[in-house]
Parts: C-alpha cells; structure tokens; sequence
C-alpha cells in the first residue's frame, strides 16, 4: 500500500472507459483499494476513482466524515462501489460547487441530480445498493463519471463559474464554509 501520484487533466487517461472487474476478493484488488485509500486520505479528497492512480478499472471510493475540504457536508459512509450503475429518482436537479483531485485548485458549479439510487458491488462481491441525496448523490455522480471518462469541467453549463478556490473564497462567490482549504494549494 502507498500513495500514488493522482494524474491530471491533460493525461489521456483520464479519457478512458475504466473495465469492469471481474475478480472480487483478490489479492490485486485489496492492493488497489488500499493505494487508492492512502491516496485519498493523503490528498483530502471526498472520493476517488482508481483512473485517478492511473488504473483503469471500475473501483471509486468515497467518503464525507469531518473532510476538512468540506466541513458543512453530511457525512457519508466510507465505501468501496464497484462496477457501479447510477438510476436517477425523480426529476430534481441541484446546481453546487464540484472540485476534483485531477484538476486541482479549481471549483465550478455543476447540475446533478438531487437524488439517485446506485448499485455495484463491495469488495468481497456483495452487492450494494443505495438511494441517497444532496452531497452524497454528488460524490457518486463525480465518481462514477471518471470511469466513463468525464471529468467535472464537461459537465458545466456555464464556464463562468470556473475559478480558482482561493479566488472565489476571496471574492465571496463561495460561500465562506470552505476555510480550512484555502491553505491548501494541493488538494
Ligand atoms: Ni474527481
């Protein structure tokens, strides 16, 4: 286990459609988790998908609990989805902030949908399925868009959003709830 380097965008990975796995409760998948654990914890990220070191393979992880990135968030349990499929509920689209590990020191507004029901697999093969809502319902959609090769920035209606964190902290566009990463220059 360690921390591996988080690829950004411009590396034409980032492009790919990640494989499923097949394996479940194999030695290569346990070590993938744990790099992208590490990783994730190194970088104070609220989730990543295992493109992001690099491996094209269907695994994201996510978690919300006391992330200094975001300190208004409700928590979200920590989970290993794997091979996972996104069912939108109802019609309600929410518009907030998105940031990413592969595109750091940015945020933009981006539309998704407020409530979403997602099934996939832990480790072991056991399935998972969900139906959440708000921030939690954003972490998987951001997620699961990188194995299909989406980052956040294509996702954007309105470019004008885009800007650098410590810009719009400064410039009141954000609200004021992110202060704890304004010291941040990686994320
Ligand atoms: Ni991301």
């Amino acid at each position: 286990m360690a921390i591996k380097p988080v690829i950004r965008m411009g590396n034409p990975l980032l492009k790919e459609i990640s494989k499923p796995v097949t394996e479940f409760d194999s030695a290569s998948l346990w070590s993938l988790i744990e790099d992208m654990k590490d990783t994730m914890l190194a970088e104070e990220g609220a989730g990543l998908a295992a493109i992001q070191i690099a491996v094209p393979l269907r695994v994201v992880i996510f978690s919300v609990e006391s992330n200094p990135r975001y300190p208004d968030a409700e928590s979200v349990p920590e989970t290993v989805l794997i091979n996972p499929t996104i069912t939108p509920v109802g019609q309600e689209k929410d518009t907030g902030w998105e940031g990413c590990l592969s595109v750091p020191g940015l945020r933009g507004l981006v539309e998704r949908d407020t409530s979403i029901r997602y099934q996939g697999f832990d480790p072991y093969g056991n399935p998972i399925d969900r139906t959440v809502s708000d921030f939690h319902a954003r972490v998987v959609q951001h997620e699961v868009d990188h194995l299909d090769g989406i980052l956040y920035v294509q996702r954007m209606e309105n470019m004008q959003s885009l800007g650098f964190l410590e810009e719009l902290n400064d410039s009141g566009a954000m609200n004021s709830a992110c202060q704890p990463c304004e010291s941040k220059q990686a994320e």
